[in-house]
């Protein structure tokens, strides 16, 4: 490499770049108490946005979107990704075992962007109608999702042959992938919009 005026000032300039910002991240962390602190203040921000954040984890999508729609980790609260997290060998009577370190990264990823750790309406939503104590294993047991699809019969959901159980998100929701459940997208195989009266 020719070395050169030009190219050292840039070297000084990048240096002095990398100094400054690392002052003032260091700064920041101080006032910074944990990841945890860190994304709940992320999560007030996005308070206004409906659904929930979308998967950007592909060992997550590989890994748990294989057999079934990759549940965003906003869904569930922190206990019920533990627990699913911890009975991976008798999982709804699969085994979805993982190698340890698999498992470890997934199950971080789940943990910081659990429901209780973002503003996200839905997931609040869901947090605050859940029992005292209830650690649901499907997002179909929490109670803010049963108030919301009590309308559906069972032709619409378990006898409809497209559709077959309340876990398949995406069988209806045609946004669920990027984390949107609203109203205007949603889509019931065999029967159509969904229309609200
Ligand atoms: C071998 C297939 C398989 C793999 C791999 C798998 N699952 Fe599942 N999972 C299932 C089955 C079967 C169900 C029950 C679905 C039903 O009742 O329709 C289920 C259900 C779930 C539910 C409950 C959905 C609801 O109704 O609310 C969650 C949450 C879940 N899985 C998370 C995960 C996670 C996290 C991983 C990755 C670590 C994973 N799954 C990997 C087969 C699998
Ligand atoms: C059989 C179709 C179907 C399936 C499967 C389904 N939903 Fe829904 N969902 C609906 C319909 C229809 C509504 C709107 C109900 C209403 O407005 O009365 C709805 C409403 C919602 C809402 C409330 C939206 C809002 O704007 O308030 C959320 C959140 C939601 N669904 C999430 C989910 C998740 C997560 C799953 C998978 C675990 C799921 N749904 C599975 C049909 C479905």
């Amino acid at each position: 490499m020719k070395f050169n005026l030009k190219s050292a000032s840039l070297l000084i300039l990048t240096i002095t770049l990398v100094g400054i910002s690392t002052t003032t991240f260091s700064r920041d962390v101080k006032i910074t108490v944990n990841e945890e602190t860190q994304s709940l203040f992320s999560g007030w921000f996005s308070g206004d946005k409906s659904g929930v954040a979308a998967v950007n984890n592909p060992l997550y999508l590989d890994e748990c979107g294989s057999c079934h729609f990759a549940y965003q980790p906003g869904l569930l609260p922190i206990a019920s990704w533990e627990k699913i997290m911890s009975s991976l060998d008798n999982h709804f009577g699969e085994n979805a075992e993982l190698a340890d370190e698999e498992r470890a990264q997934i199950r971080n990823y789940l943990l910081d962007s659990a429901a209780g750790r973002t503003n996200r309406k839905i997931s609040v939503k869901f947090i605050r109608s859940l029992r005292d104590g209830q650690v649901p294993l499907r997002i179909s047991e929490i109670p803010y999702f049963i108030h919301e699809h009590d309308e559906l019969s069972r032709k619409m959901v378990q006898d409809n042959p497209e559709v077959k159980s309340f876990s398949r998100c995406d069988a209806c929701h045609s946004d669920a992938d990027k984390g949107i459940f609203d109203e205007d997208a949603i889509n019931i195989p065999g029967f159509g919009r969904w229309e609200d009266d």
